[in-house]
């Protein structure tokens, strides 16, 4: 039996996607736990690029199971493009399974998200304007539609009747936004019903019987630690727990039944959207790592903001979620530098700090604490074998590894699967 978690350890984009395929290749089944649309994952095989929202990462091998979580949003429309853009390119959709008890993610979650972000103006958050924060706040409220109601007709009529209804009194009364139509979005809505039928089951129920069979199970979180709604920098966060308490949640399968967690860091620090960010880059070296490591959004497009390792937050993603592992990517990206650094402290007021201030106004105010490692020349991207990596990049690795206490089972200097340097065994 083989349960394995794989999460991001910063603030999202950390390569999960790449790493979550490059395991899916040796496991049974892959789930997706949290978040929705907002995640992208990219995918590169051979010359092919992926890029995935919300099908889980494990979709390119025929035969896997792939299954979205209870704790995922979503977005019936964009599924069905996701789907059918796989198709085109000839890949097998049969796998698909998609929670009965998840939720869906609206068209007035994503207008609201869009009015909520408007209204807080300089202090918005920099949401993808997905629909995700309103859609989650209508599961916790107990106002959400979920895949079972869909299902329903029924419940579906009667539940959007009162729940539009109710979101028009907010859309005209505090926004001067148009209204919806309930009628328009039942049929819309009753469209999809009927495509994503076939693909609907009780997961977790399908999960805990693959477990029962002995079979590997791979869980692929969204997001980040950092953007965890509880443990993340708040209100600077997404809507859901990425960390590894979602992975629990989210399926249905119990802590006792994970047997490893891995935490996917980049080499480097990245950041979209708005929030403190204490070992960020605003200078040039920034903007070459930025290129270099192609930093755009997968799902909206924006620059990444680019910082150096923070090595105090990947030992709170350490703490948080356990992890007994990272797998170290990107590295390729740092080559050609003189030097790199590792943000090992804050400076707070004079004191240093080791840990991940709660208040958002400390953390602010918090200065980066340096420790300087020699750069790499070497590209590091077509090297066989780690032994025949420069010195100074595997004193980078051995570096991570000391500073958070956790070994590093896996090192990508590509976005290929080929570029992926296994150093112990998951499955
Ligand atoms: P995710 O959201 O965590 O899955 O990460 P994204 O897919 O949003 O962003 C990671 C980007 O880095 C993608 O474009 C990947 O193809 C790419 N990538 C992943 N691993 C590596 C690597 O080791 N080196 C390089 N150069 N690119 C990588
Ligand atoms: P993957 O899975 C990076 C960020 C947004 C914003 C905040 C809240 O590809 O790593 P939301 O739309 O979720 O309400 O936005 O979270 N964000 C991400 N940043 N990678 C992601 O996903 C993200 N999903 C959301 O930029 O700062
Ligand atoms: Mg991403």
């Amino acid at each position: 039996m083989s349960t394995v978690v794989v999460l991001g350890s910063q603030w999202g984009d950390e390569g999960k996607g790449k790493i979550t395929d490059f395991l899916a290749a040796k496991a049974n089944v892959v789930v997706r736990y949290q978040g929705g649309t907002n995640a992208g994952h990219t995918l590169a095989v051979g010359q092919e690029i992926f890029k995935l929202h919300q099908i889980p990462s494990g979709i390119l091998y025929p035969g896997k199971v792939c299954v979205i979580g209870n704790g995922v949003v979503l977005d019936p429309a964009a599924l069905l493009t996701e789907i059918s853009a796989l198709k085109r390119r000839n890949i097998d959709l049969a796998g698909l399974r998609i929670s009965d008890r998840a939720h869906l993610v609206m068209p007035y979650h994503k207008k609201l998200d869009e009015l909520e972000e408007m209204r807080r103006g300089t202090g918005k958050i920099g949401t993808t304007l997905r629909g995700i924060g309103p859609a989650y706040m209508d599961k916790v409220s107990r106002n959400g539609v979920r895949i079972a109601d869909l299902l329903d007709e029924r419940e579906l009529q009667d539940k959007l009747t009162g729940l539009v209804e109710e979101k028009n009194l907010l859309l005209t009364r505090i926004y001067d936004a148009e209204p919806f139509a309930a009628g328009r979005i039942f049929e819309e809505f009753r469209r999809y019903a009927e495509e994503i039928r076939p693909h609907v089951t009780d997961t977790s129920l399908l999960l805990n019987g693959a477990i029962d069979r002995g079979e590997k199970i791979l869980l692929e979180g969204a997001q980040g630690t950092m953007l965890d709604l509880d443990h993340g920098t708040y209100p600077y966060v997404t809507s859901s727990s990425p960390a590894v308490g979602g992975a629990c949640t989210g399926t249905g399968i119990a802590p006792s039944r994970i047997n490893k967690v891995v935490g996917v860091v980049k080499a480097y620090t990245t950041r979209v959207g708005d929030g403190p960010f204490p070992s960020e880059l605003k200078d040039r070296i920034g903007d070459r790592i930025r290129e270099v490591g192609r930093e755009y959004g997968t799902t909206t497009g924006r620059p990444r903001r680019i910082g150096w390792l923070d090595a105090n937050v990947l030992r709170y993603a350490c703490r948080i979620n356990a992890l007994n592992f990272l797998a170290l990517t990107l590295l390729d990206v740092l080559g050609g530098l003189e030097t790199v650094k590792i943000c090992t402290a804050y400076r707070y007021h004079g004191q240093e700090i080791t840990h991940i201030p709660a208040s958002l106004r400390t953390l602010e105010q918090c200065e980066p604490v340096f420790e300087e490692l020699p750069g790499w020349q070497e590209d590091l991207s077509e090297i066989d074998s780690l032994a025949d990596f420069p010195s100074a990049a595997r004193r980078y690795i051995q570096r991570v590894a000391e500073l958070t206490g956790t070994p590093v089972a896996i090192v990508s200097v590509g976005p290929n699967r080929h570029q992926t340097k296994v150093l112990h065994e998951l499955f």
